[in-house]
């Protein structure tokens, strides 16, 4: 798909880290940005500095997605591209030093805004994606990206709620790229592995520089802008689909 200043996306967690990144990717291709967030200043912040629209929603409840779509669509049209870069990272042992199991309204939770909430929005958006005239010769009407991660092929001790729904977002691309595929709209996921964002830049100085040391090449935290990059890329690149790459310098992370 040509980017261009025809067509619109909608970028959930658009308003940090690598959500705000393709934001301002996307729109500096031209594409009409609308961001969903639930951090409204932070959504504001970046749909203003982009010229983009901004809807607070909560991926984790469909009806808040609906109205987020609802407003986005009124500025900017049928979204031809959907980003879904927002998620939680809490972590929590299956049993923790005391003996208690681990706590199911925060598995819950997790799920509730990495699994549930990808699901929301990307199913809502190819409902109104496949409505729409096709963009190319390819007949293609759109194309979702979603965000899993490495961990959910090797999860960490205390990821087992973020392992369990990235894999789930992982082991949801090739059914919802099959369903879609009659229509035209095409679905790819992205498996960062360790980059800067608010999410890791909160931690210790010296716990960025361990984790950046375990990745082979190159020794780094990722950048934002390289995860925009390769979401830029598979909008562009119309045979990829179905697929999760991993974006990670090679790392398999440890245990802990
Ligand atoms: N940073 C990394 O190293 C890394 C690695 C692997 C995967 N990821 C994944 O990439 C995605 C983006 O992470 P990031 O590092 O940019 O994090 P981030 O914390 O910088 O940004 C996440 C954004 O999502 C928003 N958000 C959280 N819950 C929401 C909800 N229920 N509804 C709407 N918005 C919500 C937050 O307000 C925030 O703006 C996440 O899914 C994360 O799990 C990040």
């Amino acid at each position: 798909m040509k980017l261009d200043n025809s067509l619109a996306a909608v970028v959930t967690g658009g308003g940090s880290g690598l959500g705000e990144a393709t934001a301002r990717a996307l729109a500096a291709a031209g594409v009409k940005v609308g961001i969903f967030d639930l951090n409204e200043e932070a959504g504001n912040r970046v749909a203003g500095e982009i010229g983009g629209t901004f809807a607070k929603v909560d991926v984790s409840d469909s009806a808040s997605v609906t109205a987020g779509f609802e407003v986005i669509r009124a500025a900017n049209g049928q979204e031809s591209i959907c980003v879904n870069c927002a998620g939680v990272g809490f972590a929590a042992k299956t049993i923790d030093r005391e003996g208690k199991a681990h706590d199911p309204a925060l598995f819950g939770k997790i799920v509730g805004i990495n699994l549930i909430g990808t699901f929301n929005v990307a199913s809502q958006s190819a409902a109104g994606m496949v409505t729409q005239d096709p963009k190319n010769d390819d007949g293609e009407r759109g194309v979702i990206i979603n965000t899993a991660s490495v961990a959910a092929f090797d999860g960490q001790v205390g990821q087992i709620g973020y392992g369990a729904s990235k894999a789930a977002v992982a082991g949801m691309t090739l059914p919802m790229a099959r369903d879609l595929s009659r229509d035209g709209v095409r679905v790819m996921t992205i498996a960062p592995g360790l980059f800067g964002t608010p999410m890791l830049k909160g931690m210790p100085e010296e716990v960025q520089t361990a984790l950046a040391a375990m990745v082979p090449f190159p020794s780094r935290l990722g950048e934002p802008d390289e995860y925009a990059r390769l979401a830029v890329h598979i909008c562009e690149n119309s045979m990829l689909n179905g697929e999760t790459i991993r974006l990670d310098g090679a790392i398999r992370m440890a245990p802990r």
